[in-house]
């Protein structure tokens, strides 16, 4: 399903980009549903999560081990949404001033599902804009693709609807992970920075004590 909606879209960039994610798309299993990919966050009813090798806004390889020790706080999205990307980068933002030293153990990543367009300097050009300690982090489209699948998390192209739109629906939940890189839970889109400061908080006093 996914693939024909794909054809029938195409890139704005061309013929010949397109013809290469086609046939790229087309060897892999359909992406699910948004609502399905809700449910199973809601109810919890997968694993969500898994390991990572991306590349930084600086190009530097980073991956989910180089954040043992520290909550992280992940989000995925792309630079050019005017949608709800960033608000939510806004209130991780929020969050982070919110906590004061604190933060320092909590990680905001900020990870593309537009891999072609976000490359490392475009991510940061765009973290700057949000938190001097938010991570942009691309790569190969193939591991957005595998990474989504491990947090659930929705995209797909869709028509844009401006010229400046790149045409990309997502699900924007925050996925709080906790210091060994295990799924804690998620913070819904429009969660305030005061409510993820009311959560974090205690995941991080816990952790201190032991
Ligand atoms: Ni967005």
């Amino acid at each position: 399903m996914r693939t024909r909606l794909l054809l029938a879209i195409g890139f704005a960039g061309g013929i010949a980009a397109a013809a290469g994610g086609w046939l790229f798309a087309a060897q892999e299993p359909p992406q699910r549903s948004a609502a399905e990919l809700m449910d199973v966050l809601m109810w919890n009813r997968e694993p969500v999560g898994g390991p990572f090798a991306l590349i930084d806004h600086n190009g530097t390889p980073r991956s989910d081990a180089d954040f043992r020790g520290k909550l992280m706080l992940i989000y995925f999205g792309f630079t050019y949404c005017s949608d709800v990307c960033p608000t939510d980068l806004q209130s991780i933002a929020g969050a982070m001033d919110r906590l004061g030293l604190m933060s320092e153990s909590v990680q905001p990543l900020f990870i593309t599902v537009d891999p072609e367009k976000d490359r490392p300097e475009q991510l940061k050009e765009y973290v700057k804009l949000f938190h001097p300690r938010l991570i942009g982090l691309t790569g190969e489209p193939r591991q957005i693709r595998d990474l989504t699948g491990a947090y659930k998390v929705y995209y797909a192209k869709t028509e844009p609807t401006k010229p400046t739109d790149r045409g990309i629906d997502h699900t924007g939940y925050m996925y709080l992970m906790g210091r060994d890189g295990k799924y804690l839970g998620f913070f819904p889109p429009g969660t305030s920075a005061d409510r993820m400061v009311e959560i974090i908080r205690p995941q991080l006093t816990v952790l201190s004590q032991r």
